[in-house]
């Protein structure tokens, strides 16, 4: 079998083709915020929000964030609060939780300036072996790979391998042969530039799911994939594993002027961000207000909100909203419920609500419309 193992016969044609890479990245790179001053903060927070989101749905992010805490000091002195706002929206966010504890290492340990070798790069929370190589690189000129999914799509075609990209020891094998690669080459050599115009041509050329551009490829001449034209059939497609799925019931809960929100736990799924009550299973509008009832709360009127769909990861929700009146506010009701009542205002611009919710954040925006 075909391996994506480095062989000294690999150093002819990958002399060759990291030429036509980087000639071709010259021209074709795309323009994004992180890339007109990659200072190491700014390669380090573009690489955490890059995890697992398109970089379109990071560019406004990634200049909000820094327009607010624009260096590693200000980030480790940002209270919880100020660093989840700002990743309202964007998931993941024990991603910002590891960002804000490793900054606070860098201040206390590192005077400030975050590490340039990949291996200390790693000890930080939340950087593994693809973002530290690609700070190493970008930021430092590290001649250090940054092997992601993408760059195994390419590797997993140009060698036309048919093992699992997912097996850790594929990933391992491939950031050796790219360690290799950028080994061989002169003084001249620009690793950040070589990292990213993978990442470019996996993104914009070597597309997934059958779209390969290979017309535009500067690799395509020696891709073995190509040659055969089984292009399509690298990486070889895995049985995904399936989600489970929740059914959830939503209640916005309103009291007068306010809703009802409320705190998740410190650990797990969406940790301390604040939720619309909801809870597993699904009724009809009188289960609603039965649910609603066992909480505590005396309820006028009763509507259907609608239903809506959230993918994490490894679970769906699928979730049945009703908007409720409360009548009455019992003191003990909140507390046992362990809700709080806030306007939509202070809703708005003083908790972070996960986007799970986001179609049912709606329908509380058409609302606030009552009340302005
Ligand atoms: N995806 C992950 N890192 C990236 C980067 N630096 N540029 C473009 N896309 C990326």
């Amino acid at each position: 079998m075909p391996s994506l193992c480095y062989t000294p016969a690999m150093d002819k044609s990958w002399m060759q083709m990291t030429q036509n890479l980087l000639e071709w990245y010259a021209k074709n790179a795309r323009v994004l915020p992180w890339r007109t001053d990659p200072t190491p903060y700014h390669v380090w927070l573009s690489e955490i929000m890059l995890q697992q989101t398109r970089v379109e749905a990071v560019m406004g992010y990634y200049t909000r964030f820094l327009s607010v805490l624009p260096d590693i000091q200000a980030l480790a002195n940002a209270d919880e609060e100020q660093y989840l706002k700002l990743w309202e929206g964007l998931g993941y966010y024990s991603r910002v939780r590891n960002l804000h504890k490793a900054a606070e290492l860098v201040v206390n340990q590192y005077q400030g300036e975050l590490p340039h070798t990949k291996k200390e790069l790693q000890k930080l929370p939340g950087i593994g072996s693809y973002t530290a190589g690609a700070i190493a690189s970008i930021a430092y000129g590290q001649r250090e790979p940054a092997v992601d999914g993408n760059v195994l799509r390419i590797l997993a075609r140009v060698s036309a391998d048919s093992r699992d990209i997912l097996e850790p020891k594929v990933k391992t094998e491939a950031e050796r042969t790219f360690k290799s690669i950028m080994d061989l080459q002169d003084k001249t050599f620009r690793a950040g530039d070589f990292n990213q115009a993978l990442m470019d041509l996996g993104a914009t050329v070597c597309l997934p799911n059958g779209k390969p551009k290979c017309e535009a490829c500067p690799l395509s001449a020696f891709c073995k994939a190509h040659q055969t034209g089984h292009e399509t059939d690298y990486p070889t497609r895995l049985k995904k594993t399936k989600r489970k799925i929740e059914e959830r019931t939503v209640l916005l809960l309103q009291y007068k002027d306010r809703f009802a929100i409320h705190r998740r736990p410190d650990t797990g799924l969406l940790a301390g961000l604040y939720e619309l009550p909801n809870m597993l299973g699904t009724v009809d509008e009188e289960g609603a207000k039965e649910l609603s009832q066992d909480l505590g709360f005396s309820i006028g009127e009763v509507h259907f909100m609608g239903k809506a769909k959230h993918i994490f990861s490894h679970i769906e929700w699928h979730m049945t909203g009703y908007h409720l009146i409360v009548d009455e506010l019992q003191e003990n009701a909140l507390k046992n419920a362990g809700y709080q009542f806030q306007t939509i205002k202070d809703i708005k611009f003083s908790y972070t609500l996960p986007s799970a919710f986001s179609f049912y954040y709606r329908y509380l925006a058409e609302l606030k419309l009552q009340f302005s």
